[in-house]
C-alpha cells in the first residue's frame, strides 16, 4: 500500500478526511507536552511556513515546504518548529501522497477547528520543492516581536494584508505560549491556551505593565501569569489596530469569521493552484518550473 505510482491512477482518490482524523489523533497524544496539546505549535508551523510570502516578487509562502531545509529551518524565528514537523512525520509516512506543504497547512486548520475555533477553508494543491531546487529566502521575513507597529505593517502589508486582517490574525495568540528556549519570551496570553476564542482581545483590553526581569521586554497582567509581546501591545497602542481589538473583544462571531478568512488567505499566499474544483485537486502536482 506504500507504493506511490509516479502518475497516480485516475482511480486514486486522496482521502483528506483520513489525514484530518490522523492529525486530530495526534493533537492530545502527549500529556507531558506544554498544556497537553500540540495544537498551538502546529498552528505556528502553518503560519511560519506561509508568512514568508512577498507579494512583490511572489516568493516565499507555504508552497514548497522549504522550512524542511536550512537556512530557513535554522532561523531564530522558527526555533521549536522542528517539534511540530516531527509530530507530523508519521502522518506523512502513512499518507505519502500528501505534500508536506499541504500537510503542514492542513494541520494548522485541523488544530484550530479541534480547539474550538472556526471552520477554515482549505484546499490541497501545494507541492514540495527539492532542497537543491530552491533559492533560499532571506532571513527577516517573519515578524520580530520586540519591534513596533511600523514593523508589523511592513511585514504584513508585504504579504498583502490590511490592518483589519492583521489584528484578526493576531487573535491566534489566544492559544499557545512563549518558551524561553525558543523565543526568549515566557508565558501564555490567556488562561485557556488550548481553546481558540476571542480571549486574546479581551485580555489585551486589561491592564498591562512591563515585566521586571532580565529577559527581553514583555508585558504582564496583574496576576503575573499572562503575557503580551511588544508587538501585541501595539495592537492597542495603535489607534487603527485598536478599533479592531475593540470589535473582536465584543464580538467573537465576527472575530471567527474574519480570522477564518484571513488564515485561509495566509495559507494560500503564493500557491499556484490548478484551476479545479475546490477540494478535489490531486495532491501529486506537477514539478515546479
Ligand atoms: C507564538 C511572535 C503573529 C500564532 C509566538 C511566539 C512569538 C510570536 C515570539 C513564541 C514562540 C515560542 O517561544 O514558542 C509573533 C509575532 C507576530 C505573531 C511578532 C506578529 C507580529 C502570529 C500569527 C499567528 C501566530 C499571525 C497565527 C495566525 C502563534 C501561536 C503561537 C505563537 C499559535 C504559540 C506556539 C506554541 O504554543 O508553541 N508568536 N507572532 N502568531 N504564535 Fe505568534
Amino acid at each position: 500500500s506504500s507504493a506511490i505510482p509516479a502518475t497516480p491512477s485516475k482511480d486514486f482518490k486522496p482521502d483528506y478526511q483520513a489525514v484530518r482524523a490522523a492529525i486530530e489523533d495526534v493533537l492530545e497524544s502527549n500529556d507531558e507536552y506544554d498544556d497537553g496539546s500540540y495544537g498551538p505549535v502546529l498552528v505556528r508551523l502553518a503560519w511560519h511556513t506561509s508568512g514568508t510570502y512577498d507579494k512583490n516578487d511572489n516568493t516565499g509562502g507555504s508552497n514548497g515546504a522549504t522550512m524542511r531545509f536550512g537556512p530557513e529551518s535554522g532561523w531564530g524565528a522558527n526555533a521549536g518548529l522542528g517539534d511540530a514537523r516531527d509530530i507530523l512525520e508519521p502522518i506523512k509516512k502513512k499518507f505519502p501522497w500528501i505534500s508536506y506543504s499541504d500537510l503542514w497547512t492542513l494541520a494548522g486548520v485541523v488544530a484550530i477547528e479541534a480547539m474550538g475555533g472556526p471552520q477554515i477553508k482549505w484546499r490541497p494543491g501545494r507541492s514540495d520543492k527539492e532542497e537543491n531546487g530552491c533559492v533560499p529566502l532571506p532571513d527577516g521575513r517573519l515578524p520580530d516581536a520586540s519591534r513596533d507597529n511600523k514593523h508589523v505593517r511592513d511585514v504584513f502589508y508585504r504579504m498583502g494584508f490590511n490592518d483589519q486582517e492583521i489584528v484578526a490574525l493576531m487573535g491566534a495568540h489566544a492559544i499557545g505560549r512563549c518558551h524561553a528556549d525558543r523565543s526568549g519570551f515566557v508565558g501564555p496570553w490567556t488562561f485557556s491556551p488550548t481553546t481558540f476564542s476571542n480571549g486574546y482581545f479581551t485580555e489585551l483590553k486589561g491592564k498591562w505593565h512591563k515585566k521586571k526581569w532580565n529577559g527581553p521586554i514583555q508585558y504582564e497582567d496583574k496576576t503575573g501569569e499572562l503575557m503580551m509581546l511588544p508587538t501585541d501591545m501595539w495592537m492597542v497602542w495603535d489607534k487603527k489596530f485598536r478599533q479592531y481589538v475593540d470589535l473582536y473583544a465584543k464580538d467573537q462571531d465576527k472575530f471567527f469569521e474574519d480570522f477564518a478568512a484571513a488564515f485561509s488567505k495566509l495559507l494560500e499566499l503564493g500557491v499556484p493552484f490548478e484551476k479545479r474544483d475546490f477540494n478535489t485537486s490531486p495532491s501529486s502536482p506537477k514539478p515546479m518550473a
